[in-house]
């Protein structure tokens, strides 16, 4: 045997390719009108240039992943980090500090903070807020009543975030005024990003003082919680005592505004996802009775009648499906980010250092190439032995990889819980004169949907 023959081959080296540029651009503004114009629609269209794209968003290349394979590598790469306008238009509004936009050894260190108040185990103890507001939900309305559902959806959402993550009575009245505060603060954030006018946003005029209003008193409300818990003496077993006893890299108690950027960083995303998402579900319910009478169905075969309970959930498996489906068409979350930290590739698609990457969650799991009848609202497509035929990362909600959503146990257990109250003790259906048609901002959601309460 000759060493020639032991020596390991080299490997062909790969000719990376550059993606294909999508079609349609316009001098100038590049793909930005159409992206401005009809997001979703030419998201769900990009995926017919390829599953890597160029598109030119006016001067800057841009690349959109549209395969699901390749959202899932890039969601698990090391080679692209949190960046880009989104975040930077995030910080500057919400704090620089906090886990949602962080990177690097800070951000592992502080998802190792926050990351027990979400394990699986620590779930049942949030049991019996969840379904105290689950119930308060549907008892606040009177038969025939017509809802507000943003405003009501928003309130539960904000209401479980800040009474099971911040604990403490004072929640209920502080929970009201977060719940103003984020709606105010996310219709303003999302038009400011798609809309950078910079400077006119401080002349005065009312939708500005509005969303000034709102934002300094989101970041008051938020010190009042800290420092009331502290004056307090107590440390209950909560996400806030994990925060306020944390300690950074060197074994030093985290700064202030680290505490209140993260306090920040857990609120916005926790309230404003889980609110449009239970929006989705009350119209999801309004437009498809038959799937809500057999969530009620369901709900009567497990409870037997009485009350359902937080420790009902994991028998409910077509409502769980019901959710999954719904957040299948209508995901909260439809666009993510990344920017490439060196020279890389994805399927074999050469990725420069520093381009910014989109994807479309709400693209993907709407994709006919990844779904049989892509747009029927069909739960039982989750059914052990369908959910097979899903190809990997179709249906990636909560994401995976370092950056994943920590609360994919919480926010599923609540979603299930409240959408079995509302299908058991009532019927939904739509009043003239709502809103149902997307609104796309920070996350997607009906754009004034009301709904009257038919007692079952
Ligand atoms: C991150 C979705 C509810 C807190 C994320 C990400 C997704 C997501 C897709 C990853 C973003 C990325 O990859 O760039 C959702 C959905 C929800 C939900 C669909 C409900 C329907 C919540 C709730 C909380 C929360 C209830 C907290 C109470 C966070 C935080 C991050 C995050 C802190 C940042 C994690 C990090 O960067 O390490 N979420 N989320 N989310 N989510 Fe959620």
């Amino acid at each position: 045997m000759t060493i020639e023959s032991v020596k390991p081959e080299t490997p062909p080296a790969v000719e990376l390719r550059e993606p294909p540029r999508a079609g349609g651009g316009v001098p100038v503004l590049g793909h930005g009108w159409k992206l401005a114009r009809d997001p979703l629609a030419f998201m769900s269209r990009l995926r017919d240039h390829g599953d890597v794209v160029r598109l030119k968003l006016g001067p800057k290349t841009v690349y959109a992943v549209t395969a699901p394979a390749l959202t899932g590598a890039l969601a698990l790469s090391n080679d692209f980090i949190i960046a880009g306008p989104l975040w930077e238009s995030l910080e500057g509004l919400l704090g620089k500090e906090g886990v949602a936009t962080a990177n690097g050894p800070r951000h592992r260190r502080q998802r190792r903070t926050i990351q027990p108040a979400f394990r699986l185990d620590a779930i049942p103890a949030y049991g019996p807020i969840m379904e105290e507001e689950a119930h308060a939900l549907t008892e606040r309305w009177k038969p025939g009543e017509t809802i507000d559902c943003t405003s009501e959806s928003f309130r539960v959402a904000v209401r479980i975030a800040a009474r099971c993550l911040l604990r403490g009575d004072y929640m209920d009245e502080r929970a009201e005024r977060l719940c103003v505060a984020l709606a105010t603060v996310f219709r303003g954030m999302y038009r400011r990003m798609v809309v950078p006018l910079g400077p006119l946003y401080n002349l005065p005029l009312p939708a500005n003082r509005e969303f000034n209003r709102a934002l300094a008193d989101l970041h008051l409300l938020v010190d009042e919680i800290v420092a009331e818990r502290r004056a307090s003496g107590q440390k209950p077993d909560d996400l806030l005592t994990a925060l306020l006893e944390a300690t950074d890299e060197n074994g030093d108690p985290i700064g202030e505004q680290e505490i209140h950027d993260q306090v920040v960083a857990i609120l916005t995303p926790g309230s404003e996802t889980i609110a449009s998402t239970i929006m989705w579900l009350l119209h999801m319910l309004a437009e498809h009775p038959e799937h809500a009478d057999r969530v009620r169905d369901e709900v009567l075969a497990v409870t037997g009648g009485r009350p359902v309970a937080f420790a009902d959930v994991r028998g409910l498996r077509h409502t769980n499906n019901v959710v999954v489906e719904s957040m299948r068409l209508s995901p909260a979350v439809w666009i993510l980010t990344r920017r490439a930290v060196r020279d890389t590739e994805l399927g074999g698609y050469r990725i420069p250092s520093g381009a910014d990457i989109i994807y479309s969650p709400y693209a993907i799991q709407r994709d006919p190439k990844s779904y049989r009848r892509n747009l029927d609202f069909d739960p039982d497509r989750w059914l052990p032995d369908r959910v097979k035929d899903i190809p990997k990362h179709a249906m990636s909600p909560f994401s995976v990889g370092n950056r994943k959503c920590p609360s994919d146990h919480f926010s599923m257990a609540q979603l299930t819980l409240v959408t079995a109250a509302l299908a058991t003790r009532y019927r939904f259906e739509q009043v003239p004169g709502s809103k149902d048609a997307t609104r796309v901002g920070i996350t997607l959601r009906p754009h004034d949907l009301r709904v009257r309460a038919v007692r079952r």
